[in-house]
């Protein structure tokens, strides 16, 4: 699954490695990656992963590989018939899957989710040596005010009250945490977003909420305390607050990156406009369509920073 373009021992440049701000992992004679079944002890990291420089992460193991499948192909990385193995095939938790320079690897839902797999896989980059990392989530989400199927770029993650902060609790106590995302890469982004000519694509602020019911302002989970109005108030107030849409993990992407010094971004399609409805009703078809742009997007991106063969 790829070799190391690094000799043994050369540390990439200060400005462009991985950030573990933890001292504790320097006393560490081995580190197990429990979620992802590898270690340091057990895996040759560097050799395996030292020349990764992408990695896309979605919520989904199977979107992953039809991901992953797509890219190879694109690149002509791979035998077209043979699979590529899923790397973390000794758990069920995430999956994980690697063509070339490109890492797809699966988070679960929510905020807890994907925060374990991204202390794992920061802690793998980092053990495997690697430079100029680049994360993108790949994701679905609710829209607010945009027409169905469009793609949102994530700014800033916003909190429920929409502050561009995550509240992480440590210790017990509350640790505020930025949430900006890389500007230059989302714009980057949105132009191939725009040169695909095939959906509309923005850049906005995301909210991201710890469910997918209350959380989120639905009037059809198994608990809901407000009423149709006050729903429609928030998220008025919300678009008010340049929030385009709302999902469960952008602002862990954003501040896990901006901790570890990697580039981070969120590319999230709209399955529906909220401000119209809370259930998710579109055909299996159009759902699987809408689905797919993020990744068209970010294929785009992919290929235009990789060349195309
Ligand atoms: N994901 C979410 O978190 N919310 C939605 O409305 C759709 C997808």
């Amino acid at each position: 699954t790829g070799t190391a373009k690094k000799t043994e021992g050369e540390q990439p440049s200060k400005e462009t490695a991985i950030r573990v701000p933890n001292p504790h992992l320097q006393k560490m004679k081995e580190d197990v990656l429990y979620h992802l079944a590898l270690g340091t002890g057990t895996h040759n990291l560097p050799a395996l992963f030292g020349d990764v420089k992408f990695v896309c992460t979605g919520g989904s193991p199977l979107r992953m590989k039809a991901f992953i499948t797509s890219i190879a192909k694109e690149m002509a990385i791979g035998s077209p018939a043979c699979d590529l193995p899923n790397i973390c095939a000794a758990t069920d938790r995430y999956a994980m899957y690697k063509a070339g320079p490109v890492l797809a690897l699966s988070h679960g839902i929510g905020m807890s989710s994907i925060a374990t797999m991204l202390h794992e896989l920061i802690k793998l980059l980092h053990h495997a040596k690697c430079s100029n990392v680049i994360i993108i989530r790949i994701g679905t989400s609710g829209g607010i005010g945009l027409e169905p199927g469009s793609v949102v770029i994530t700014k800033q993650a916003v909190n429920a009250s929409f502050k561009p902060q995550l509240e992480q609790m440590v210790l017990g106590k509350s640790v505020l945490r930025n949430t900006d995302l890389d500007e230059k890469l989302a714009e980057e982004l949105l132009e191939c977003g725009k040169e695909l000519h095939q959906f509309n694509t923005v850049i906005g602020n995301t909210m991201c909420t710890l469910d997918f019911y209350e959380g989120q302002a639905r009037l059809d989970g198994a608990i809901c305390s407000y009423t149709e109005e006050d729903k429609m108030k928030y998220l008025k107030a919300a678009h008010e607050a340049g929030v385009r849409n709302i999902e469960m993990e952008s602002a862990i992407v954003a501040a896990m990156c901006n901790l570890s010094g990697i580039k981070g971004a969120v590319v999230c399609v709209t399955l529906l406009n909220r401000l119209q409805g809370d259930q998710i009703t579109s055909s299996h078809e159009a759902l699987v369509e809408y689905e797919e742009r993020p990744q068209k997007l970010v294929g785009q991106f992919l290929k235009k920073r990789l060349g195309g063969k």
